[in-house]
């Protein structure tokens, strides 16, 4: 069955193949969308907050001609309240849905889901474990700039601890050794050692400094996660760590693009909406496409 549990999970082919039927997927955006998925039902049973990710596979479904249900707000509303186990959820959810998107608390839930469930599973964000969907997505905003076989100077800036997004594409990214990473976050949110490669050339950093922003191409900015933390004041020290605002921006080469997976709190100012460089906005829109990929693909309706 076709679960995207984890960026760990794709080939270098299956993801050149995603990135190309994402591409096919916004020529049928184009036209208004398909009808390959017209019996098919998505659930999205969110556990944690989200606008983008859970609207975007909304919106890949009904753009493919499929349906929806959805639980917006499991944790206030659903029968997780009264102590159902995820197992017990994705159950019933595959017996009413042919593909289910979920978002959790906890690490690991998603593929908790997918032992027992009998329709795809797609994680759309494990607490502070993998986002596999959003690194698709990243990777796909990056090539729309860039080859990726090419050196390519790529830097992620914010909570690299707590930050999935970045778990989850620097998975994928490994899969093109030609671009450098280089992790950049407070001392106590610095990148896991199961994400961190020395020996591939990895490099990490507690400042933003002028010399990296002269010299990244991809600069990939992420929020300190507020809702990992037990101490609102630890937050509160670390929340405004790196701050891109114009001046900092202005720095970056012309051709560089600034990134960020949203919600934005701080960290970049409104007034970098405007640069060339903020790519932010159009890589969320770019979740469609991709998200109907990954739907098109899981469903079995197109080649995988
Ligand atoms: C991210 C997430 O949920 O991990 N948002 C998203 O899905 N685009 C990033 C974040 O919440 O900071």
């Amino acid at each position: 069955m076709h679960h995207v549990l984890s960026a760990q999970q794709f080939s270098k082919s299956e993801l050149l193949l995603i990135l190309k039927q994402a591409e096919e997927m916004e020529k049928v955006l184009a036209q208004g969308g398909t009808d390959i998925a017209h019996n098919k039902i998505l659930a999205t049973f969110f556990y944690e907050p989200s606008t983008r990710t859970r609207l975007s596979f909304e919106t890949a479904m009904l753009r493919l001609g499929g349906k929806v249900i959805s639980t917006p707000n499991a944790l206030a509303v659903s029968s997780v309240t009264k102590g159902e186990t995820v197992e017990d959820t994705a159950r019933i959810l595959s017996g009413f849905a042919d593909i289910i998107a979920m978002r959790s608390k906890e690490v690991g839930y998603a593929e908790r889901a997918a032992k027992v469930s009998s329709v795809p599973i797609l994680n759309a964000g494990d607490g502070p474990g993998e986002h596999p969907t959003q690194s698709l997505l990243d990777l796909f905003t990056i090539k729309k700039y860039f080859n990726l076989e090419k050196p390519l100077q790529l830097v992620f800036v914010g909570d690299m601890k707590y930050g999935r997004t970045v778990h989850s594409l620097e998975t994928i990214l490994r899969h093109f050794p030609n671009i450098a990473l280089t992790f950049i976050a407070p001392s106590s949110l610095e990148i896991p050692l199961k994400h961190f490669h020395p020996e591939k050339g990895d490099q990490k950093m507690t400042q933003l400094t002028d010399e990296i922003l002269e010299q990244s191409d991809v600069i990939y900015d992420t929020r300190v996660q507020e809702e990992r933390f037990e101490d609102r004041n630890e937050y509160l020290k670390l929340r405004d760590a790196f701050i891109f605002d114009e001046k900092k921006v202005a720095r970056m080469k012309k051709n560089a693009i600034l990134m960020h997976p949203l919600p934005r709190v701080n960290e970049i100012a409104s007034a970098v909406d405007g640069l060339p460089q903020a790519k932010y906005f159009e890589q969320a829109r770019n979740g469609v496409p991709v998200r109907m990929a990954l739907i098109a693909r899981a469903l079995k309706l197109i080649e995988t």
